[in-house]
């Protein structure tokens, strides 16, 4: 068989066929031993200046001299400016959990993303709420739902570890996007919480970029 026989041939993947759809994926920078924050998030910012020890975590958003097209002031190496971009351009909609929401600080009253709206989830009120986050108390599938709407043709991105293995749980999630930084923090918030059962993934892409590697996951239905 020759390498067009096999590319013919091949089944498209579950990323080939939804590439039409709307789809939901996560994005965090993660140390080697698992950790998307440190032992101390101070909740006064977002993106490395609140997390204390975990900022390392950020450090490849500023560490080159390739502006980012879709976040003002970020300046990163040539490849994780391309990768970054093509992820940070997808997203419609951002759904944080409510750790994560409470530990940047609120975002300030906006969002995390530049042009997508928040959405935020929890089982409590949040009375810091602003008009530009709308809060979903009645579960995963719900907030979900209400990001597709809002994202339109975007895709919806997930922000939190315990809010990544919910919607996981309830096997929402398409693609799962690692930033693997090579760091130990030894400690702090893991990024997965048990799952009740084993979801595969299928590795789509490897980029190795300075001071950070991009992994970029399918998830396998
Ligand atoms: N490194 C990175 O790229 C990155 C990215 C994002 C966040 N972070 C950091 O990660 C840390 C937080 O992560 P985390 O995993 O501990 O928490 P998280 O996912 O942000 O928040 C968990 C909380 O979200 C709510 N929640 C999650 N799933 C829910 C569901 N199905 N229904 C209702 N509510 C639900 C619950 O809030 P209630 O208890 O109110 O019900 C739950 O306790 C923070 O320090 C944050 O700054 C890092």
């Amino acid at each position: 068989m020759t390498r067009n026989d096999f590319s013919i041939s091949r089944k498209p993947s579950n990323h080939q066929r939804r590439t039409a759809m709307s789809k939901v994926f996560s994005s965090h920078a993660v140390s080697v031993d698992g950790y998307i924050s440190g032992r101390k998030p101070d909740g006064e910012h977002t993106f490395g200046r609140g997390l204390g020890e975990a900022s390392m975590l950020f450090n490849w958003y500023n560490d080159g001299d390739t502006p980012s097209k879709v976040f003002d002031g970020f300046r990163l190496s040539a490849p994780s400016a391309q990768f970054f971009d093509l992820i940070a351009d997808r997203v419609g909609a951002a759904v944080a959990g409510r750790t994560t929401y409470e530990h940047s600080g609120h975002w300030g009253g906006d969002s995390p993303h530049p042009t997508a709206p928040l959405i935020l989830v929890s089982h409590r009120s949040a009375p810091k709420l602003s008009s530009k986050q709308t809060l979903i108390t009645t579960g995963i599938e719900d907030a979900i739902a209400a990001a597709k709407k809002v994202a339109g043709d975007k895709d919806v991105a997930l922000m939190g570890g315990g809010l990544l293995t919910s919607a996981l749980e309830a096997d929402l999630v398409d693609e799962v996007i690692l930033h693997q930084v090579p760091i130990l923090l030894g400690g702090g918030h893991s990024f997965f919480q048990e799952l009740p059962k084993h979801v595969r993934l299928r590795l789509l892409e490897v980029i190795a970029a300075p001071g950070v590697t991009h992994l970029h996951y399918e998830v396998i239905r």
